[in-house]
């Protein structure tokens, strides 16, 4: 039954909302697959996607000029259960002859919401009859659309929550999908559960099963390959990979010598000891630090590693006798970023490279199974296939690695005084239990050497910077507020234990306008 996974589903209308992914992300998390379509899908698509619900997302449009995005009239059609939040609200209540207004009760933050009356979605809030929500609006709900009664208020806005009277029509001003609203997700998972009636199909044992079918019925008796490199999405995959189709997979590991202290040993004990699958580690750390020899150019930095890469992984590839499948990390995100990237909605800042641009040297075809899924879905898949929690749990790392913390000309003695540092700094995140509480963390070496003391002597020696950062998705973050005391012990610890570095500071920029990455 490898269909049934996808056989109940909720369509996602993006009208350029920051939470259109979260949406999407909280309906898997009711157990319920979902995809985001932008809110001017043909409506063809629409209808041939066979939705059992549709949530139209928020977006920084406003219904009060003529020009606005409308609800698509296939939505109201297809008669079935429909959220709009925020933006969505207003055009759904635009759509049935309401006023919505502009600006004076604009609202950001968290707000009281008071529910009106019984028997309505707004009871999946709790029993209380008050609650907190999150509001971001400017607009709002004026008047009452046809058809339609209030089920909840909140002090500035009376028309904070919408249900038709006959059909499964409902509206939210504020956003369930923020975790700043308690009982969000609750209410988010009584649509897709009560109102749209789907069973909780999509879920980690049931994505598996149906991911390993698909890539057996997909390769055949072929040879897979996949770069692995310790991070999460192709560590997930190798070891999905494994149980699919076990020894017609190998696994090919570069040491380009840009990786963490320990990466490379970590990746061979998860993978070929305690998986027992092919991999074929390549040492390959003087190879890239050659084509690095004097170049200072960020940009030029990733070409040159995303270059070698593809050399040495095509020589390794090449090798192999009966591949036909090029195994790759790809997910959901990325699939909704390249299509954002292809309509010219969204801005290149840096070059990616990962593995792009192997397919076409290779002449091989694709074999995707995370393509589906979130980051936390890919995470909960890779904890089912039983690999280590300090694997899932490892913050992201760039493909380019250490070759863009080490700032400037790449050299092996300031990669050995960058990986050090690193390692003191996630050791002690570790031992703090703070570890999981950033997004991600590291050292960023700065080739400038400054003046100290120790003892009674002089000192002349590089500085570091330490960068932790909380996000969500990596397009904004706010650096970490980590305690003092923890700071001052990594400082104190990477001056007294690693020779060659003097100075030791914190990095207290935002992105935007600064990246999370110094190159
Ligand atoms: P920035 O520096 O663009 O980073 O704010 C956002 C996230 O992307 C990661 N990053 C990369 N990941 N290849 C990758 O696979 C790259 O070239 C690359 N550059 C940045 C960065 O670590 C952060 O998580």
């Amino acid at each position: 039954m490898t269909s049934d996974i996808h056989s109940e589903r909720i369509l996602v209308l993006d009208f350029g909302s920051q939470y259109v992914q979260l949406i999407a992300r909280r309906v898997r998390e009711a157990g319920c697959y979902c995809e985001i379509y932008a809110c001017d899908a043909p409506e063809e698509q629409i209808r041939s996607f066979d939705p059992r619900g549709v949530i139209l997302s928020g977006g920084p449009e406003t219904t009060t000029e003529d020009t606005h995005p409308p609800v698509p009239d296939a939505v109201l059609d297809l008669d079935i259960p429909v959220l709009g939040i925020c933006y969505g609200m207003q055009a759904l209540a635009r759509r049935h002859g309401a006023e919505v207004h502009a600006g004076k009760r604009r609202e950001f933050g968290l707000a009281t919401l008071r529910r009106n009356g019984a028997n309505s979605l707004m009871e999946a809030l709790g029993k209380s009859s008050e609650t907190e929500v999150w509001m971001s609006h400017g607009d709002h709900v004026e008047t009452v659309p046809e058809g339609f009664r209030v089920t909840a208020s909140t002090e500035s806005v009376p028309i904070a929550a919408l249900e038709h009277e006959s059909r499964p029509w409902f509206g939210l001003q504020f956003h369930p999908e923020v975790t700043h609203t308690p009982g969000g997700q609750r209410l988010i998972e009584s649509f897709v559960r009560q109102y749209c009636g789907c069973r909780g199909l999509w879920e980690p044992e049931a994505i598996i099963e149906d991911r390993i079918a698909t890539v057996r019925a997909q390769v055949g008796e072929d040879g897979v390959v996949l770069a692995l490199s310790g991070g999460v999405d192709s560590s997930v995959v190798a070891a999905l990979l494994a149980r699919a189709i076990g020894e017609q997979l190998t696994c090919i590991f570069v040491d380009n010598g840009l990786l963490r202290a320990g990466e490379a040993t970590q990746v061979r004990e998860t993978f070929a000891e305690h998986l027992g699958v092919q991999v074929i580690q390549v040492d390959a750390r003087e190879r890239f630090l050659s084509a690095l020899v004097g170049v200072t150019d960020p940009e030029d930095k990733r070409k040159i590693i995303g270059r070698e890469f593809i050399h040495v992984f095509q020589e390794q590839a090449e090798q192999l006798l009966n591949v036909r499948w090029l195994a790759q990390g790809t997910i959901y995100p990325d699939v909704i970023e390249s299509a954002a990237a292809a309509t010219g909605k969204a801005h290149l800042i840096k070059s990616h490279h990962n593995v792009g641009g192997l397919p076409e040297t290779l002449h091989l075809q694709l074999v995707e199974p995370l393509r589906e899924l979130f980051k936390d879905e890919v995470r909960r898949v890779g904890r089912t296939l039983g690999l280590p929690q300090e694997l899932i749990g490892r913050h992201p790392f760039p493909g380019p690695g250490l070759g863009v913390r080490v700032l400037g000309e790449v050299r092996a003695e300031y990669l050995e005084l960058a990986r050090e540092a690193d390692r003191i700094f996630i050791e002690e995140l570790r031992a703090w239990d703070l570890y999981d509480q950033v997004a991600q963390a590291f050292v960023v070496f700065l080739p400038v050497r400054s003046v100290g003391v120790m003892g009674d002597g002089r000192r002349y020696d590089y500085v570091v910077t330490l960068r932790a950062v909380e996000t969500q998705d990596f397009m904004t973050a706010r650096w970490a507020h980590l305690p003092d005391e923890f700071l001052d012990r990594c400082a104190r610890r990477i001056i007294n234990e690693i020779d060659g570095i003097a100075r030791v500071c914190y990095d207290i920029s935002g992105k935007p306008p600064a990246t999370v990455e110094w190159e």
